[in-house]
């Protein structure tokens, strides 16, 4: 039997923490979904498509990771592809308590379906979408921080504004 694995996030955009996970991920399960879902409490800076093109780009090396998005709960997504498990990083205790009502909750939707959680390699431990926009955005040095298709889209984006 395949197995199936869907590595949720927001993605806006891809770090090199969330490729940690996804080679990592994708060395266990035998087809990895990679999807764009939306977190209601955030207000993301690239669009759907911009933000899967940036992964496609950025896993292009891996041949077992699909690209998708989907609107709506990840269960159903899960469900919709016969996933068996969800793929989460953990960075730091501080990661623990959100993780926990996350998984919690995708229980209470979906017993079947286990999440597994990678811990990100110590280098990345720091390391989100977020702190990556901020440095982005006044011009830092993001090179060891984001895949360089990444790099050059929040340029594109920070000099457009
Ligand atoms: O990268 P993020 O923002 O931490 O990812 C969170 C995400 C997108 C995986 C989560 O918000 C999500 O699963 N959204 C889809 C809607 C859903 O299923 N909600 C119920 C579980 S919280």
């Amino acid at each position: 039997m395949t197995s199936i694995a869907v590595c949720p996030g927001s993605f806006d955009p891809i770090t090199f923490g969330h490729l940690d996970i996804i080679t990592r991920g994708a060395k266990v399960f035998d087809q990895i979904h990679v999807v764009v879902l939306n977190n209601s409490s955030k207000s993301p800076l690239f669009s759907v498509e911009e933000r899967m093109e940036l992964i496609r780009q950025s896993t292009k090396d891996i041949p077992n990771v699909v690209v998708n998005s989907f609107q709506g709960l990840l269960v159903d997504y899960a469900k919709s592809i016969k996933a068996s498990a969800i793929i989460r990083g953990l960075r730091a205790v501080s990661d623990f308590e959100y993780e926990m009502q996350i998984t919690s909750m995708n229980r209470v939707l979906e017993e079947d379906i286990e999440t597994f959680f990678i811990m990100t390699n110590n280098q990345y431990s720091f390391l989100s979408s977020s702190i990556v926009k901020e440095v982005a955005k006044y011009g830092g040095n993001i090179s060891e921080l984001v895949p360089l298709p990444v790099r050059d889209a929040l340029k594109e984006k920070y000099t457009s504004e």
